[in-house]
């Protein structure tokens, strides 16, 4: 059986009955349809490497305490060696009589080294095999996740710094609020990537802790040295408990949940990519190579990749609320529930790996309207409330002045003008002593730069926040 599906009916003779590592105590043959039903090799084959990076590790701590022969061992290394190499030319054949991955690459390694294979699983079960293969994938996971995050960050950075003082209008509830500086705007997805990677790189900790040694669920009784082995597979300690260590995945869950959240703030992006992009906007132009046309109507151009992404999302918030789901009922210690993490687990890990190595390079071809991001930004009365700073720093109290900026904004859309578009005549009957300096503020450079306090959207804030961010960059890479 190579492909993800499950194999027919045709296939069922494949192991007796006696021949099931576990089949001592069972009269009868497992009927066909249970057999599929609870195997999970279609999915955690997966998993191969790193089983047999963990059996490594456990066969060499059992011969350094003189559990395991040292031609055991050598017999072990050699035919793992050879599972390998199989497992990655997609030779072994993988068979559903076997049940999981660990079954599986058991069975291979019996047949190739006899004896010495058989003696592989003293001392540990594969409650205990499961859960340090999942964290030994997750952990490979996250690094690699982290890496693209970086990638991700860094483009955001390039494009801050590409475009600090480009002005385009800041909104709350999707109405034009106040002119901000598109730097500025990247900037802020850049915190939350980094956000992003810091939740991950602490649940990293958490991953990285060795099962191995629980067995069953008790431990065993064998002299095992789990620090050994904890260290041969490069874990920052031991799980504590044995129970507990088969049996969570609480950092399956927490990675998720980070998951989700890398996931949600791309979706966010992705919606203003899409928003930008459309014609009423036209802040914005994706590559064409990041873009789909229409069937039917010849002019369309999709932002298909935002759309897909912000889709996505969904895909792994929902993983997210089945492994908290799965987890919520079971008594301690392991159950076979547990199987199901897996497929959650390893789409999470796929969606966001092929999310974010595209979604960097789209990024970077994004090509900014810097005259149509002013011009919307010059349209909403983005001013008004520099317009009102103007006349509490000439001692108006901060209400009356937002009363006389309201009166001046519903005169100037009557007229059918933004703020700078009234007389100084006319900006007096609202606003007495103002003086021609006030069209200073009311200008959308002069509002920007007003805002130079760190974390505001002057651009020369931007700028110091891109240098900031180029030295965590360094720092991180
Ligand atoms: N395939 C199982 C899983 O993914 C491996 C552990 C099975 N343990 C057991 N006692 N049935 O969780």
């Amino acid at each position: 059986m190579n492909s993800d599906q499950a194999p027919s009916g045709a296939q069922a003779a494949g192991v007796p009955v006696s021949q099931k590592a576990w089949s001592g105590r069972f009269s009868e043959p497992v009927d066909e349809r249970v057999k599929r039903f609870t195997a999970s090799v279609f999915f955690d084959k997966r998993l191969a490497v790193f089983d047999i990076e963990g059996s490594l590790a456990h066969a060499a701590m059992l011969a350094a305490v003189g559990v395991l022969g040292e031609s055991d061992l050598a017999d072990i290394r050699r035919g793992m060696e050879q599972i390998r190499a199989e497992v990655e030319n997609g030779t072994f054949e993988w068979s559903v009589d076997l049940e999981d991955v660990h079954l599986n690459i058991e069975r291979r390694l019996t047949e190739l080294v006899g004896d010495a294979g058989k003696r592989l699983h003293t001392g540990r079960s594969r409650n205990d095999q499961v859960a340090t293969d999942i964290r030994l994938f997750l952990r490979d996971a996250i690094d690699r996740i982290v890496a693209l995050l970086g990638d991700l960050r860094r483009a955001l950075v390039d494009l801050a710094d590409a475009h600090a003082d480009v002005i385009m209008p800041g909104f709350t509830h999707l109405q034009v609020a106040q002119p901000v500086t598109f730097g500025h705007h990247m900037m802020a997805y850049y915190e939350m990537a980094t956000r992003d990677t810091e939740r991950l790189l602490d649940c990293r900790k958490r991953v990285n802790r060795l099962p191995l040694g629980a067995a069953a669920l008790a431990g065993t009784s064998y002299p095992i040295d789990r620090a050994h082995v904890a260290r041969a597979l490069g874990f920052d300690g031991v799980c504590e408990n044995s129970l507990d260590a088969v049996s969570d995945r609480d950092f399956a869950i927490e990675f998720t949940s980070g998951a989700a959240l890398v996931m949600t703030h791309l979706s966010r992006l992705s919606e203003e990519l899409i928003l930008w992009m459309s014609p009423r906007f036209g802040f914005i132009e994706l590559p064409d190579r990041f873009c789909t046309g229409s069937s039917i109507m010849p002019q369309k151009k999709n932002p298909d990749v935002p759309e897909l992404v912000r889709g996505k999302t969904g895909r792994v918030n929902g993983h997210l609320v089945a492994l908290l789901t799965l987890m919520k009922a079971q008594p301690l210690a392991y159950n076979k529930d547990n199987q199901e993490d897996k497929e959650p687990l390893f789409d999470t890990v796929d969606t966001l790996v092929d999310t974010l190595a595209i979604y960097a390079e789209m990024l970077r071809g994004v090509r900014v309207d810097a005259a149509r991001m002013r011009e919307a930004a010059a349209e909403g009365f983005a001013t008004a409330t520099d317009l009102a700073d103007y006349l509490v720093k000439r001692g108006m109290p901060f209400r009356e002045a937002h009363e006389a900026v309201a009166r001046a904004v519903r005169e100037a859309a009557a007229r059918g003008v933004d703020l700078s578009g009234l007389s100084l005549e006319t900006i007096r009957t609202f606003v007495p002593d103002a003086g021609p300096e006030v069209f200073e503020v009311l200008t959308l450079d002069g509002s920007t730069a007003s805002r130079a306090h760190r974390g505001g959207t002057a651009p020369s804030q931007v700028r110091q926040a891109v240098e900031r961010a180029r030295r965590e960059l360094a720092g991180n890479a």
